[in-house]
């Protein structure tokens, strides 16, 4: 999560030549570069594809820019004509240098190195063109909760779009995707399932009627022992957990039905040291035995020392399954 960025260096110098961080999301040859130097530098197992979940607001016409370290800014979406405003036609063409990108990563990544694409989940991407910006996303809560059969013309918009973006990125290169849910943990349970889950299992559905094989990664931020259900109601095939979560717990509740990714907290990467190690191990000691994905529970943060990235990468390579510590498989 956010393995490209500010805390590289190499990132900086990009972004600064780019201008605006969307105007590095949408030139091909920077996108594919900026994607490309965490993997260069450390040897992950994967690229995401970099980009950002406000790409599809910005496609569908909502004026979307990042003030340099205030977070995103969009013109708020508050009424059914600023929702029939809406160009979902505009999706292909406006994303096209996104889908380019993603082919020549795909095309440059080394055998054996994975591509996953992404997109947010409609509540999230929703809640940030009703704020109009990050926060408590009230507005957008209160007319979901409020005027639901309004709010619902919103998502469904969403669904069709995100769907369409994700297919998109697959026929691209991508071998698996991810729905961000960043925001699902401030739903109350009892709008858990009309927001949350109902439109997560559209955008699948309809992703898994043209890709049947290409895993999808659910992550539903901050929604704790809801994960369980969520995973069972959207049909994903991977949940990725934060940190809020034991990984004793996904072993034990998750990880039988469903591949884990996570779940170490991105501070741990500030700290360093042993501390760091000795969370690694014990969340691989937990998860490591079954389906998993090395991940942290959310995405690096700004001045991380890449470092320590360096380190997390040689500590997940060294760790062995209990009984196989000494066979050096
Ligand atoms: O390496 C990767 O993970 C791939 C690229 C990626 C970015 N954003 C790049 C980015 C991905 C997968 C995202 C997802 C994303 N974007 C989410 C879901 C994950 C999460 O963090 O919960 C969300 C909510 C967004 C929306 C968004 N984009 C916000 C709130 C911000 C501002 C955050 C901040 O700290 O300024 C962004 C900007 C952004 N997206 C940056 C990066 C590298 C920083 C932009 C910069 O260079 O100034």
């Amino acid at each position: 999560m956010r393995q490209a960025g500010r805390y590289l260096p190499e990132y900086g110098e990009l972004r600064r030549q780019a201008g605006s961080f969307l105007t590095l999301c949408y030139t091909p040859e920077l996108a594919v570069e900026v994607t490309l130097q965490p993997v260069k530098r450390f040897g992950m197992d994967a690229a995401i594809l970099f980009s950002d979940i406000l790409v599809v607001p910005d496609a569908l016409g909502v004026e979307v820019t990042f003030g340099n370290g205030n977070g995103p800014c969009l013109t708020p979406v508050r009424t059914l004509q600023d929702i029939a405003a809406l160009r979902p036609e505009r999706m292909q063409h406006h994303l096209a240098p996104v889908y380019t990108a993603a082919e020549r990563v795909a095309q440059a990544l080394p055998e054996g190195v994975a591509l996953i694409g992404f997109a947010g989940a409609p509540w999230t991407v929703a809640c940030y063109m009703v704020e109009g910006r990050g926060g408590a996303f009230t507005a957008a809560k209160l007319w979901a909760f409020g005027k639901p059969e309004e709010f619902q013309r919103l998502i469904d918009v969403l669904v069709e779009a995100t769907a369409e973006h994700l297919i998109e990125q697959a026929r691209r290169g991508a071998e698996a995707v991810q729905l961000f849910d960043s925001w699902a943990g401030i739903l109350p349970s009892s709008e858990f399932e009309r927001w949350c889950i109902a439109p997560t299992r559209s955008v699948v559905q309809r992703f898994k009627a043209i890709w049947p094989d290409v895993p999808v990664i659910g992550f539903p931020r901050g929604t704790g022992c809801m994960l369980r259900s969520y995973a069972e109601a959207t049909g994903v095939d991977a949940v990725s957990v934060d940190s809020g979560v034991s990984a004793e717990w996904a072993a034990r509740e998750l990880q039988p039905r469903w591949a884990i990714q996570g779940n170490l907290d991105p501070v741990y990467l500030l700290v360093g040291g042993t501390e760091l190690t000795d969370r690694i191990r014990a969340i691989l000691d937990a998860l490591g035995d079954g389906p998993f994905v090395f991940n942290l529970g959310h995405g690096v943060l700004p001045g991380t020392p890449p470092g320590n990235v360096a380190l997390l990468v040689e500590a997940v390579r060294a760790w062995r399954p209990r009984g196989e510590e000494a066979t050096g498989r």
